[in-house]
C-alpha cells in the first residue's frame, strides 16, 4: 500500500484521495455507492471546488515557477501542495483587501492549514505508483499530464491518466513497459 501521506521541503501532508475523506480519517472502503461505481468505471471528478479561489494564471503571469510551490516535484515523489506560511509570505503585503486573501489571513491565525482537494490521483484499487521525480528529471513537460496551467485558475483535470496514456510514452521513449513498474 502507498504511504498515505507525505511531508517534504515543508510542504503540507497532502491525503491521497480526498474525496473519500469524510472525517479527516482515510478509508479504503468506499463511503458511498456513487464512489464504488465511479471507481468501476475508472471515472474521475474533473472540476474540484477548492476553498480558496487560487489562481495558477496571476501567479504564473507574474514570473513565479512551479517549483517556486510544488518543491518537492524533481526530487520526491510528490510534487506537494504549498502551506499557507509560504502564500503569506507575499500576501502580508499583496491584495490584502481582496476576500479570498482575508479568509488566507483567517486560516494562518487560526494556526490551520488551507484544506486543499486533491485532483490529480488514481484510486486505491488501480495500485498504481507514479514518481514524478524520474519524469522530471527526463526533461517531461509538466504540461504533458496537467494541461497549459496558464490558462487555468485552480487546477482541473481535463485528460484522464489512463493506462494507455503512461503506456504509449514509455513505449515510445523505450521506458519500462513491465505491469510492476506502474503497478504494485
Ligand atoms: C508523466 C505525467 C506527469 C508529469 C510530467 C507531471 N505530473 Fe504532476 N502528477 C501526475 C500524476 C499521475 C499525479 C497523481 C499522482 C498520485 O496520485 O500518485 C500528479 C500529481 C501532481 C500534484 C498533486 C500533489 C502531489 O504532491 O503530487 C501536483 C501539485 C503536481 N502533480 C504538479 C506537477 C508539476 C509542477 C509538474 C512539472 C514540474 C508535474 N506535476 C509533472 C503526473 C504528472
Ligand atoms: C511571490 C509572491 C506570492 C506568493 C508566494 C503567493 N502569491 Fe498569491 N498573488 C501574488 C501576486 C503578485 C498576486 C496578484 C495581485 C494583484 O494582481 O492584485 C497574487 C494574487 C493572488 C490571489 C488573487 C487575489 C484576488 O482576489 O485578486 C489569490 C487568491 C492568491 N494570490 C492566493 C495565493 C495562495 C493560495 C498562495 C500560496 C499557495 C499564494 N497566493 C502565494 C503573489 C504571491
Ligand atoms: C503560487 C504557488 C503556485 C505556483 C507558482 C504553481 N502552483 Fe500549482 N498549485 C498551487 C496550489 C495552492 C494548488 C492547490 C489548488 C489547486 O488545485 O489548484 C495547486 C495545484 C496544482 C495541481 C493539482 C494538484 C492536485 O491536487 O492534484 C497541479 C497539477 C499543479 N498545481 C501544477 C502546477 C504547475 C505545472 C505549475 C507551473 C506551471 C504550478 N502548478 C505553479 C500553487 C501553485
Ligand atoms: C510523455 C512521456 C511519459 C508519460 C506520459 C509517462 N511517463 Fe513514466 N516515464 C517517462 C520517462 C522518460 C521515464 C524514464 C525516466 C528515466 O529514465 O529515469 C519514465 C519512468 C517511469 C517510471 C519508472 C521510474 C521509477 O524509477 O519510478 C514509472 C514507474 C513511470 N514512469 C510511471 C508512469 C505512469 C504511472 C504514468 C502515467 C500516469 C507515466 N509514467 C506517464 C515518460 C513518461
Ligand atoms: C507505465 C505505467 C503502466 C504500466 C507499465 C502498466 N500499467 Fe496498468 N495502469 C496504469 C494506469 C495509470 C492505470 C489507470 C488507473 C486508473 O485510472 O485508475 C492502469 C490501469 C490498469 C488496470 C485497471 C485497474 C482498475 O482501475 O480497475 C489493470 C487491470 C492494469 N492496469 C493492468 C496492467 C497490466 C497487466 C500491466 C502489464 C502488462 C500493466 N497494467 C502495465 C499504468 C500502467
Amino acid at each position: 500500500m502507498a504511504a498515505l501521506a507525505s511531508c517534504s521541503s515543508g510542504n503540507q501532508p497532502q491525503a491521497k484521495h480526498p474525496s473519500y475523506v469524510t472525517s479527516g480519517q482515510f478509508t479504503t472502503a468506499h463511503p458511498s455507492v456513487e464512489a464504488a461505481a465511479r471507481d468501476y468505471f475508472d471515472d474521475y471528478p474533473t472540476h474540484v471546488e477548492q476553498p480558496i479561489a487560487f489562481t495558477h494564471m496571476l501567479h504564473l503571469k507574474n514570473g513565479m515557477q512551479c517549483t517556486d510551490c510544488h518543491k518537492g516535484v524533481a526530487d520526491g515523489p510528490d510534487a506537494s501542495i504549498p502551506n499557507v506560511q509560504l502564500c503569506m509570505t507575499c500576501h502580508q503585503v499583496i491584495a490584502t483587501d481582496k476576500p479570498e486573501i482575508k479568509k488566507m489571513a483567517a486560516y494562518q491565525k487560526r494556526g490551520e492549514q488551507i484544506p486543499w482537494r486533491r485532483v490529480f490521483w488514481f484510486y486505491q484499487s488501480a495500485h498504481v505508483r507514479f514518481r514524478h521525480g524520474p519524469h522530471i528529471r527526463a526533461g517531461v513537460d509538466c504540461a504533458t499530464c496537467h494541461g497549459d496551467m496558464k490558462q487555468v485558475t485552480v487546477a482541473v483535470r481535463k485528460a484522464g491518466l489512463d493506462m494507455k496514456f503512461c503506456v504509449d510514452c514509455h513505449r515510445a521513449r523505450k521506458v519500462v513497459t513491465d505491469c510492476t513498474a506502474c503497478h504494485f
